[in-house]
Formats: structure tokens, C-alpha cells, sequence
């Protein structure tokens, strides 16, 4: 009996270390996509350019995704270049996949103070414009974009990245707060509410995890909030990495956001195998760029820890979105090293999941 006892535990020890993170097997696993494993908790969403939207990668996204938000293509720079020109085709192409395919679309972004077209704070001689002025383009941008989405885009980034870097500051001192003060943001959702009612408006920034940011962008939400400005959300980006964040910092941020009556969504999650640096700087010589198992092993662990807590707020998160769609590109190959290959996402380069993919849809 004991025998057979000793044969059977040490069987049931090869098929665990056989499943292990591997693709589970049966069929069935096979055809679910991530949003089915998700489809209790949140919707899941992805970053795509207009070339992802075909071949593969459409097949790709329409399997695993139900949202999508656009990296780029919405930015006032790329979509509003000169102040009488917007430039729609390649927005247009993203918002129509997503009504041909029943995705949900998250706009991506209003107001920022990077990717912004050069005629934005200047006058036609060059001087720098007044606040009526900017508020009024502003206005003019979010009304137009708006119009021609109404009601195909449910979310929107309205104020993105307005708290500043350094910890003894509290806004970024952006030409928008330099020409418009910290009005520009409560503005800025008034007009997006104004435009459409419907929308779920949200402000979005990086380490939001951090507790001095956290702070400070709590801070910021609370005025607005107790203002009785229309927001209805913050955005978590999750740019993060092997190395943070910690459990207690994220439960903390997703809590003390969602306390606020806020909801919470994950919006530009990656997660990054090397610690966070916002400087741009070269490859030194030597470096490695190569994701090592224990790399790798960290990876499964980072991604496993986040999304078991992410199930845990159902009630707080209203959407995960990763940025970018597999590891064959990701804005982390170029910054802020140009050159250095990075593997932040859940599939690898050729659109198989990872084995952190695994993890992830792995509710023990
Ligand atoms: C920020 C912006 C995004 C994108 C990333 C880098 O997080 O919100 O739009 O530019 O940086 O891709």
C-alpha cells in the first residue's frame, strides 16, 4: 500500500512539473483568448498601431483582446497637425476595426504635453498665446475629436502625465500649466463632459504606484473630485518591471484611488525586464540584453502576483490594458536605450504566449 502510495504521489509530481507553466493541454485552452479567461473580471485591451490591424496580428488581437486603445494615432500631434487640418485615416482605421470587430475602443489622449502639434501655444507670430486661446483650441480639439467618435469611444484619457517628476514639485511645469495654470485640467474634462455625457473620463499617469506620486496624484484627483469636476476614473499606466510593484503599493493605490469613488483601470501595463530609468542614455558595452530564465522566472512571478490582485478589485478595475502587442516590438526596445531588446509583454515574437501568459490564466 505504501508502495503504492509512493507511486502515485511521484506521479502526480511529474504531471505538475510536466503542466508547470506549459500550455495547459486540450483543445479548449488552445482557442481561448486572455479576454476569455478575463471575461468575469474586466475587459481586457490592447495598444495597436493601424499596421497591427491586419493579416496575424488582426487575427491576434480579435482572439485575445476586447479593447483597444490607439498608441499613438489620437495624440493631438499626430491627429490635429495644423490648427484647420486633422489628420483622421489613421484613427478612423483603429475606430473601425473595433466597430467591425465589437471591441470596445479607449481613446488615448486629449491633453498631454508631449506628442503635441507645433502650433498648439503659439500665435502666428511666433508669440506665445494667451490662456483664452489655449483654452479655446483646447476646447475646439476635444469638441471635434469627439463628434466625429461620439459613441464609438467609451473611455478617454482626458488629462494625461500633468503631475510633475520631481517629488518636491506638484504640477509639471508643461506649457499648458505655464500658459493656463492648473485650471487647464478641470477644463479639460468640463469640455470632454460637455462633448459627450456618455464617455467615462479619465486622468492617467505613470508610477502612480509610487507612494510620493501616488500622493500627489491623489492629491490632485481629491481637488478635482471635491470640485465636483466630471471624472470618472484614473488610469494606473503600468509601465512597471521585474522589480516593482510591491503588493502593498499596488493594493495601496488601487484603494486609496478607488476611495475617492473612482474607477481604476490599467492602462499601458508592460513589464519591463531591467528597473525603471527615464533617462535616455546608450547601451553601455557588455550589456545584456538577453531574457535569461531567471529573468524570465521573475517576469512569471511580477505578472502572476499583479493580475491575482487585479482579480481581487473586480469591483475597483474597469479594464487592463497592455501597451503594445507582443514582444517582437515594444516601445521599451528604444527607450530609454535605443538598441536594447526588451520582453515586457505576455506573447512572445511570434505571438505565442508566454509561459507568464500562463500564469496569468492560471486562477489558483
Ligand atoms: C506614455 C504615454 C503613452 C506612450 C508611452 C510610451 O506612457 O501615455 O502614450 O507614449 O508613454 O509609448
Amino acid at each position: 500500500m505504501k508502495k503504492l502510495n509512493y507511486i502515485l504521489v511521484g506521479l502526480a509530481g511529474l504531471l505538475l512539473l510536466a503542466c508547470g507553466t506549459q500550455k495547459p493541454s486540450g483543445s479548449a485552452n488552445a482557442e481561448k483568448g486572455l479576454k476569455h479567461y478575463y471575461q468575469p473580471f474586466f475587459p481586457m485591451g490592447v495598444a495597436v498601431a493601424p499596421r497591427d490591424l491586419s493579416g496575424v496580428n488582426a487575427d491576434f488581437i480579435r482572439k485575445n483582446y476586447n479593447s483597444i486603445t490607439s498608441e499613438n494615432a489620437m495624440k493631438m500631434g499626430p491627429i490635429h497637425p495644423k490648427e484647420n487640418n486633422y489628420y483622421w485615416k489613421d484613427a478612423d482605421s483603429i475606430v473601425s476595426f473595433a466597430t467591425k470587430n465589437n471591441l470596445k475602443v479607449r481613446g488615448h489622449a486629449l491633453v498631454w504635453h508631449e506628442q503635441t502639434p507645433v502650433w498648439l501655444f503659439k500665435n502666428a507670430d511666433g508669440s506665445q498665446v494667451s490662456k483664452e486661446v489655449l483654452l479655446q483650441r483646447m476646447k475646439d480639439h476635444i469638441f471635434t475629436v469627439f463628434n466625429l467618435y461620439k459613441g464609438k469611444i467609451y473611455a478617454w484619457d482626458v488629462v494625461n502625465e500633468a503631475i510633475d517628476d520631481d517629488s518636491t514639485n506638484f504640477l509639471r511645469n508643461s506649457p499648458w500649466y505655464q500658459i493656463a495654470g492648473e485650471d487647464f485640467i478641470a477644463k479639460a474634462f468640463e469640455y470632454a463632459h460637455e462633448a459627450d455625457p456618455n464617455a467615462k473620463l479619465f486622468y492617467n499617469d505613470y508610477n502612480a504606484v509610487r507612494p510620493e506620486k501616488r500622493e500627489r496624484i491623489y492629491r490632485l484627483l481629491k481637488k478635482l473630485v471635491d470640485a465636483k469636476v466630471p471624472i470618472d476614473g484614473v488610469g494606473i499606466q503600468g509601465h512597471w518591471s521585474i522589480f516593482e510593484p510591491s503588493e502593498a503599493e499596488l493594493r495601496k493605490a488601487i484603494e486609496q484611488y478607488s476611495s475617492l469613488g473612482l474607477d481604476v483601470q490599467i492602462t499601458e501595463l508592460d513589464m519591463s525586464i531591467y528597473p525603471w530609468e527615464k533617462e535616455r542614455r546608450a547601451k553601455r558595452s557588455g550589456e545584456s540584453d538577453e531574457l535569461t530564465p531567471e529573468l524570465e522566472q521573475k517576469q512569471i512571478d511580477q505578472y502572476s502576483k499583479v493580475f491575482k490582485i487585479f482579480r481581487e478589485y473586480r469591483k475597483n478595475i474597469t479594464g487592463v490594458t497592455f501597451w503594445n502587442i507582443s514582444d517582437r516590438y515594444s516601445w521599451l526596445d528604444s527607450y530609454p536605450v535605443p538598441g536594447r531588446k526588451n520582453y515586457p509583454l505576455l506573447f512572445d515574437a511570434n505571438l505565442k504566449p508566454k509561459k507568464a501568459f500562463w500564469e496569468v490564466v492560471n486562477f489558483k
